[in-house]
């Protein structure tokens, strides 16, 4: 596989080529969809990238419209920064790679916030070392949304020289870098929702579009056989508009025979390993996971409270009686995921597993989601902000894969025992994101797939992952076991 050749504007300018549009003053002419006559006017692929970019900055304002102004610098997760970095680290993300990276503007009008919202986003959770994340002289609100505004502006005024840049950069090409600024987007929104959830409820403001939670019953758990097969994980790079680095390339793997859960471990079943004693007795944690389980004094599952004799479930705008929602799935991390199926003697599956579970079927054939090869839509399953919370185990029949397995997209993401590793043939393509992809693969995160109720639909294609300390607990992340094919049925 080749790679298209990486080559900086400014070397594509060198040649003689400039790609802004612009008047004898050197203002910019072309700066939305639309140019002058005879100057050329962005493709529709580059147009619908940016519609959805302003889909997702709207997304964006509405949480952060969820908190109170004074809840900017509030940290309810402490190994996480304050609010008021997320909304300074968007438009920082977007300059950095539209403006700086590809078009070689050098920094933004606010060198200092540049480098202030570049900061290690992710501390290790492991460690608890928060001071990695403190600052203490954060700049005004007002500020950063001006600059905001302004960082946006620049981005929409730089679509024309996306456009125009064409195949001559690999990140201009097919308008990857439109794409990866919507995902990066899409993927801080979970970040936010999950600070949003732990705020006090002081702090929070209600969320006009967000549809009650359905507490309906979940289905009868039960174990699905499913046969050898192949899997291919991951994609070619030609064969997709946009993927991140360790999406690619293909790899065929031949997967043995195995048995999986039809559905992810609910609320109430994982609620039975916690009244079994199953955080005080360590035979059921790996040496390292019982001692971070010590060291955070964790009892629980961080999304539950207990009040003298009542559990109660911390949802994103209110509390719940925690017996109320024992259908939805259990989100949990993956250290603890691993220590409840060590009590029942299963185990999680593989990344190659998951794949021939999802997406897999008994003739060999591979699909573009687990139920065929139709576009997403909600009746499929729990993704794309239809709920705004986990529904009940079983909700979308209409999701099943071919083997009858319920909801391995959406509703939840799913652990998988799998550390994140490069496919064969791996070639970063994103030299400016060695943190995402080589540098990634050094600290050895583990893989999730499928999605959450927030995920967006873009992010349903197969070859995405998604990886996480495995003692991160703040993901909407939801598990099932699988056990040798030749044990009988549970
Ligand atoms: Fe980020």
């Amino acid at each position: 596989m080749t790679y298209p050749r990486r080559r900086s504007a400014r070397a594509w300018r060198a040649g003689g080529h400039d790609p802004a549009v612009r008047a004898d003053d050197g203002r910019r002419l072309s700066t939305g969809p639309h140019g002058p006559e005879g100057i050329p006017t962005m493709s529709d692929e580059v147009q619908a990238l940016a519609d959805e970019l302003e889909a997702v900055w709207r997304r964006s304002d509405a949480l952060f419209e969820g908190i109170q102004p004074e809840a900017f610098l509030a940290r309810p997760i402490p190994q996480r920064h304050p609010f008021l970095y997320y909304l300074g680290h968007l438009p920082a993300f977007a300059w950095d790679q539209v403006c700086r990276g590809l078009l070689a503007r050098g920094a933004s009008s606010r060198p200092e916030f540049d480098d202030l919202f570049a900061r290690r986003e992710n501390p290790d959770l492991a460690g608890l070392d928060t001071d990695r994340v403190a600052c203490h002289d954060w700049p005004r609100v007002e500020e950063v949304l001006a600059w905001r505004d302004e960082v946006r502006d620049a981005v929409r005024g730089a679509l024309d020289e996306v456009r125009a840049l064409g195949d001559a950069h690999v990140m201009s090409s097919r308008g990857r870098v439109l794409h990866l600024v919507i995902e990066h987007e899409s993927l801080h929104h979970e970040t936010l929702l999950h600070l949003a959830a732990r705020l006090d409820g002081a702090l929070k403001r209600p969320q006009a579009t967000r549809p009650a939670p359905s507490f309906a019953q979940g289905v009868e758990p039960r174990q699905i056989l499913v046969p050898a097969g192949r899997a291919t994980l991951g994609a070619a790079f030609e064969e997709q508009a946009f993927g991140w680095d360790h999406e690619f390339p293909a790899e065929v793997v031949d997967v043995p025979a195995f048995r999986m859960d039809r559905t992810p471990v609910m609320t109430g079943e994982f609620f039975e390993f916690v009244d079994a004693g199953g955080y005080t007795d360590r035979s059921f944690w790996t040496a390292g996971d019982w001692r971070w389980r010590e060291a955070v004094g964790l009892e629980h599952p961080v999304a539950w409270r207990r009040d003298g004799g009542e559990w109660w479930y911390r949802g994103l705008l209110e509390d719940l009686p925690l017996t109320r929602v024992f259908d939805w799935p259990a989100y949990v991390s993956q250290a603890e995921a691993q220590a409840y199926l060590a009590w029942r003697g299963r185990r999680l599956p593989t990344e190659a597993e998951f794949h021939r579970a999802a997406y897999g079927t008994p003739d060999g054939a591979e699909r573009r989601h687990p139920w065929g090869d139709a576009p997403a839509e909600s009746r499929h399953g729990n993704f794309d902000w239809a709920h705004w919370s986990p529904v009940p185990v079983g909700s979308h029949p209409d999701g099943a894969s071919a083997f009858g397995l319920l909801e391995l997209v959406g509703n939840g993401w799913e652990w998988t025992r799998s550390t994140l590793a490069p496919r064969k043939g791996f070639r970063p393509y994103m030299p400016d994101l060695r943190h995402v992809s080589t540098e990634a693969f050094e600290a050895e995160p583990v893989v999730r797939l499928g999605a959450s109720w927030a995920t967006p639909r873009r992010l349903l294609r197969r070859s995405y992952r998604r990886w996480s300390a495995r003692r991160d607990p703040y993901v909407f992340a939801k598990f099932r076991g699988v056990v040798p094919a030749e044990e009988p049925t549970a």
